[in-house]
């Protein structure tokens, strides 16, 4: 455990690079180790959860190393040259790794372990082993389908049609990897659309995908057993990651900040619109494409933020972005109301409660209705002073320790380990900026 206490900060100053992103860097790695040849990967987030992805990779069969010049070397096996791991796969805190993971290995004839850390051992797996299995897997877990669990691979598996009853990119990719080695064709309808990093990767890989706009649903199909060629990759700067400090420039009085290189995919905005609403000084600059996927940078200017409806469709768009918002609603003047979190219940962590119970112990104005979240705030810094439970959720620990760099007094969180797995020296950065965030004692 390392216990982390954040006071108030002055105005925060400077340019930064936002981490890689995690959801595009778990991709790059995996499509890469299917690929036939050398993929090199620049920018890819060196976070735990991609380690564990990678190692894992390894463990699959795939050549995968850093370069001296901090960009990653992938040496694929080629679409079904997987082999079965030897261990058992430990994903540590990564829901995504092992969703993906999982999806991946259901199509090849080897039997794959998968465990995790505590808090990935509570989330549901179910979500994915029922599509798995539609498509031949045979999957042995846990009850509710929790980790560790087996994955039994199909020998002659099928191509499917799912339709996603939750709007999740990680049960769409793992359809999705999975129909890699089927024959035939692999559909997945989504009612609301997720992030599309799946998609654009494997045609940028060279595996076929058509998406089309249906009445209130996407229609995402992949071509099966594709030949997947080695590219070369540059992974755009994580808007989750940016989120935090972008946030912090905003509720600091005085700050000025630079956040260059954020994806800014349409399908990951959310947050950034939401601000916007809100009435933030937020504009993103030099908009280019990169790997397949649009970057911007983000500039960005404290100011008075006030209250607005964040309707439930634009969820899957921000998902991991309501704990910071809900710290960015707790200085706004006026009542946010966030609806349609039910998906914020099984993350890391409970977000929705731990959202809830850091923000009342804070001081601030906070009520949970079903699946809604409204933030009371009055124009002005929270009281804060309290100690935060993190439960294993970096999003949790670093949204409150941006609460804290504005509060009125300082707040603490219980462990700030688990800040490593999505944004590596998040500390350090946030120091350099200005905040005061140092080791508590426990
Ligand atoms: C992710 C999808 C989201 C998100 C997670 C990363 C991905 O989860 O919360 O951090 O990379 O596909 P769901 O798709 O389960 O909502």
């Amino acid at each position: 455990m390392t216990p982390l206490s954040s006071g108030k900060a002055a105005a925060l100053n400077g340019r930064l690079r936002a981490p890689g992103d995690k959801s595009v860097s778990h991709r790059a790695l995996i499509l890469g180790s299917l690929a036939i040849g050398r993929s090199r990967i620049s920018g890819l987030l060196e976070g735990e959860d991609v380690l564990r992805t990678a190692a894992a990779m390894g463990a699959l069969g795939a050549g995968i190393a850093r370069e001296a010049d901090g960009s990653w070397r992938i040496d694929g096996v080629g679409l079904g040259g997987l082999a079965e791991p030897e261990e058992v796969l430990d994903l540590g805190n990564s829901g995504t790794g092992t969703r993906l993971l999982m999806g991946l290995v259901a199509s090849h004839a080897m039997t794959t372990f998968f465990t995790g850390d505590a808090s990935l051992r509570r989330r549901p797996m179910a979500r994915v082993s029922e599509p798995l299995a539609r498509i031949g897997a045979r999957i042995i877990a846990r009850e509710g389908g929790r980790l560790p669990l087996a994955v039994i691979g199909a020998s002659s598996p099928l191509p499917i049609t799912y339709r996603l009853p939750v709007a999740s990119a990680q049960v769409k990719s793992a359809v999705l990897l999975a129909g890699l080695n089927a024959p035939g064709e692999t559909t997945v309808i989504e009612p609301q659309p997720t992030r599309d990093h799946s998609e654009r990767m494997l045609r940028h890989f060279g595996a076929e995908v058509s998406i089309s706009d249906e009445q209130n649903a996407r229609r995402i199909t992949l071509k099966g057993q594709p030949e997947l060629k080695a590219a070369d990759l540059t992974v755009p700067g994580d808007p989750s990651s940016a989120a935090f400090p972008a946030v912090a420039a905003l509720i600091l009085p005085g700050s000025e900040m630079v956040i260059e290189g954020v994806g800014v995919n349409p399908l990951r905005t959310g947050l950034f619109e939401t601000l916007k609403e809100m009435g933030a000084d937020l504009a993103f600059a030099n908009e280019r494409v990169a790997g397949g996927e649009p970057v911007a940078d983000l500039a960005l200017r404290a100011g008075a933020l006030r209250g607005v409806e964040v309707p439930a469709e634009r969820a899957p768009r921000m998902i991991d972005e309501y704990p910071i918002l809900a710290v960015a609603a707790a200085f706004a003047s006026g009542r946010t109301v966030m609806h349609g979190l039910a998906e914020l219940r099984v993350k890391e962590s409970d977000r929705l409660s731990a959202i809830a119970r850091g923000l009342a112990a804070c001081g601030v104005k906070v009520a949970v209705a079903g699946d809604t979240l409204a933030v009371e705030g009055n124009g002005a810094p929270p009281a804060g002073g309290a100690a935060i439970a993190a439960k294993l959720d970096h999003r949790i620990a670093m949204a409150f320790l941006v609460l804290g760099m504005a509060a009125e007094r300082p707040v603490r969180i219980d462990d700030g380990e688990t800040i490593a797995t999505s944004f590596p020296g998040f500390v350090e950065v946030m120091n350099g900026l200005g905040a005061r965030i140092a080791p508590a004692s426990s």
